[in-house]
């Protein structure tokens, strides 16, 4: 029976195995030092024989982002760790049935943790990190060690506490501190993003450059969306040095290269009615003049785009000459020889669409354009700035404090759910998963809710937020939250609340909750899962390899999280020949973590055919049951994954 690794990949290893697809002589096994384990590593010799036209090497200049720490931010990203997720069944809302998740906890241990399970499943990731104002507080990250180390670290360090550090900009590290912290999360975001994935991220002119720039190297600048500037704070900031700044920026990129369109957002209903009044087979449309109405274009310049169409006098179009059909040129009124927007080619593709009226005595040529495109979507481009008073962040917190009954600042200026829900009207489909891991209010969340209630999408959402203590004073503590994230939670749960009162589509499931699980240190004994460091001493402990005080319901999350199963299916527990044991979606996954499981337990849940099945590696009556469980498994159902913890 094999055991569950209980800790998140170990990125470095797995990048060393795609050179390995791409180029097997030149990955090799060599003794890792610290542990003595054999590990892959990478023969550098022969990857530059095997790129030797191409390399760029040493002191030789090239385009790059570079400060000092890049280094250590790239091994951390990589660094497994030995971590959980821990469900807080008390703090969720509709735990049992909910498919969103709100993560308490650091979010690079928390990416890495969402690593196996939403690797390739996220649509839209959205950020709004800290912008690096020179009050705000960036991560503290322990780059003086090892992966080893880190991960030992990682291990012992019992309560992460509050470890974000202020960030002042007489630091002479001000924006390497900065990369640091977001460098590491972005490299790890990246896999999680489906390939038509997209991650936006909101950030104003502090960081705007260093984003880019680290964008363009993990997503690369081909993959460049869009950077839109959105008018925030009309009034403008006074307090700044020169100008008063009043916008941020939006910025978003793909993970692969998509196609013209991908970023359009639904056109609405009152839209389409005022604009598109005609109708025919294909849907309703509206004429456009066919002439380019730029006058620097013309048949001077586009000598291809100028061309007759035909028409009779009832108003039939050709692009052949007929008798009784005379030529119409793109010519202006004043007799300016201008030029067609389409070339002969789509004209003859597409005549259909080609509509000629007489207007003021002269024939113009029309086509048509159509509410809805080739895939019956009626949608239309995002414009580049964003002003509309909707979007402003006076509008963020009137929504938020709306909902919290106050006029005090519970939350700093949290973003406006309309900003949210254009991001991802823009990027996400109807079932989307949308991710978060810079939480803050949760906005993101209330806008995924407010937009599936109105479109009727089944969009489902993982917020991070780290438990970042709110400060001595403030009137985040005087309404009685110690933390952010409790200020997450409850405004989720208001907002869902206030949701399911108004007008909801049809076709939403009116899932409004939310699974809480909290970022921990593993539930298993450190020593155990590192048999080559055990000491005489420790022998006892194996008795028991899991800690004091942790639940059935937290080894069950670890093994999702382990085995890459989805953390929000349903759980079911039942009891089976007296014993606890949990069915994850019925068959996806069966859990057994009590102790003095016999034979006859494991033939009952053989005979149901699971996909996978784990039990605790000392929870067997005895050594034979032990031995038999491989044996039960293959002869009554085996296909079973059968793993032990
Ligand atoms: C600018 S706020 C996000 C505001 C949010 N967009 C809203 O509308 O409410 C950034 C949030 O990220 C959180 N944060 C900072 N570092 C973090 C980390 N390492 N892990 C998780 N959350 C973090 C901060 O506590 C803060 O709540």
């Amino acid at each position: 029976m094999d055991k569950l690794k209980m800790h998140s990949p170990d990125l470095s290893q797995d990048n060393i195995a795609k050179i390995r697809d791409l180029f097997p002589g030149c990955v090799t096994e060599a003794r890792d030092e610290t542990s003595g384990k054999l590990r892959l590593a990478v023969d550098f010799d022969q990857l530059r024989q095997e790129l030797s036209e191409n390399i760029v090497d040493g002191p030789q200049e090239r385009y790059r982002l570079e400060w000092p720490g890049k280094r250590q931010a790239l091994t951390l990203a990589n660094a497994p760790i030995a971590k959980t997720l821990r469900p807080s069944i008390a703090e969720s809302v509709t735990f049992e049935d909910t498919r969103n998740l709100i993560l308490e906890g650091d979010n690079l241990e928390a990416l890495k943790l969402l690593q196996e399970t939403y690797l390739g499943r996220v649509k839209l990731i959205y950020i709004d990190p800290p912008y690096n104002t020179g009050n705000d507080f960036v991560y503290e990250d322990d780059f003086g060690l090892s992966t080893e180390s880190f991960l030992l670290k990682s291990n012992q360090v019992t309560e992460s506490g509050n470890r974000l550090v202020a960030n002042p900009d007489s630091s002479g590290r001000f924006h390497s501190d900065w990369l640091d912290m977001i460098y590491p999360r972005i490299r790890i975001a990246r896999n999680l993003l489906s390939d038509d994935g997209i991650i936006v991220a909101s950030i104003d002119e502090n960081e705007i450059s260093n984003l880019r720039k680290v964008f363009d190297e993990v997503f690369g600048e081909d993959n460049l969306l869009f950077q839109i500037t959105l008018l925030c704070n009309p009034k403008g900031r006074s307090q700044d040095k020169y100008v008063a700044n009043c916008h941020e920026y939006l910025v978003g990129y793909s993970k692969q290269n998509l196609p013209k369109g991908s970023v359009n957002v639904p056109k609405d209903d009152e839209e389409i009615a005022a604009n598109y009044k005609l109708k025919d087979k294909r849907g309703r449309y509206r004429e456009l003049e066919l002439r380019n109405t730029h006058r620097e274009f013309g048949k001077h310049n586009r000598k291809n785009l100028y061309y007759p169409f035909y028409v009779s006098s009832t108003g039939q179009v050709s692009l052949d000459a007929q008798p009784g059909f005379h030529p119409v040129f793109p010519d202006w009124d004043d007799g300016f020889e201008g030029c067609w927007t389409w070339g002969t080619g789509k004209a003859r593709s597409q005549l259909d669409e080609v509509v000629a009226r007489e207007v003021k005595g002269s024939w113009k040529i029309f086509r048509k354009n159509y509410a809805e495109g080739e895939d019956g979507e009626a949608t239309k481009q995002v414009k580049s700035i964003w002003t509309d008073k909707i979007f402003h962040t006076e509008k963020g917190q009137a929504t938020f404090n709306e909902l919290f009954k106050t006029r005090e600042k519970i939350f700093q200026s949290p973003k406006s759910v309309d900003t949210l829900r254009e991001v991802i009207r823009m990027s996400t489909h109807r079932d989307s998963v949308v991710l978060d891991f810079f939480a803050g209010s949760g906005t993101t969340g209330h806008a995924v809710l407010a937009q599936n209630a109105e479109d009727g999408g089944n969009r489902k959402f993982i917020m991070v937020q780290i438990d970042e203590q709110t400060p001595e004073g403030s009137e985040a503590r005087k309404a009685g939250f110690s933390t952010v994230v409790e200020i997450t939670k409850e405004r989720i749960r208001r907002a869902g609340e206030k949701i399911l009162e108004g007008i909801c589509h049809a076709n939403w499931d009116r899932d409004v909750g939310f699974r809480v699980l909290k970022v921990d240190t593993s539930n298993m004994k450190d020593v155990y899962y590192r048999p080559d460091e055990l000491k005489q001493s420790d022998l006892l402990d194996m008795v028991d390899n899991v800690k004091e005080g942790r639940t059935s319901e937290d080894l069950l999350f670890q093994v999702l999280v382990d085995w890459g199963v989805d953390l929000t299916l349903p759980v079911r527990r039942e009891t089976v020949q007296g014993k606890t044991v949990f069915f994850v979606d019925d068959n996806a996954l069966v859990a057994c973590f009590d102790r003095g499981v016999t034979e006859e337990l494991v033939k009952e849940l053989a005979k149901r055919e699971p996909l996978r099945v784990v039990f605790r590696d000392n929870g067997f009556a005895s050594d034979a049951v032990k031995i038999n469980v491989g044996q039960i498994f293959r002869q009554l159902s085996s296909t079973t994954d059968v793993k032990s913890i």
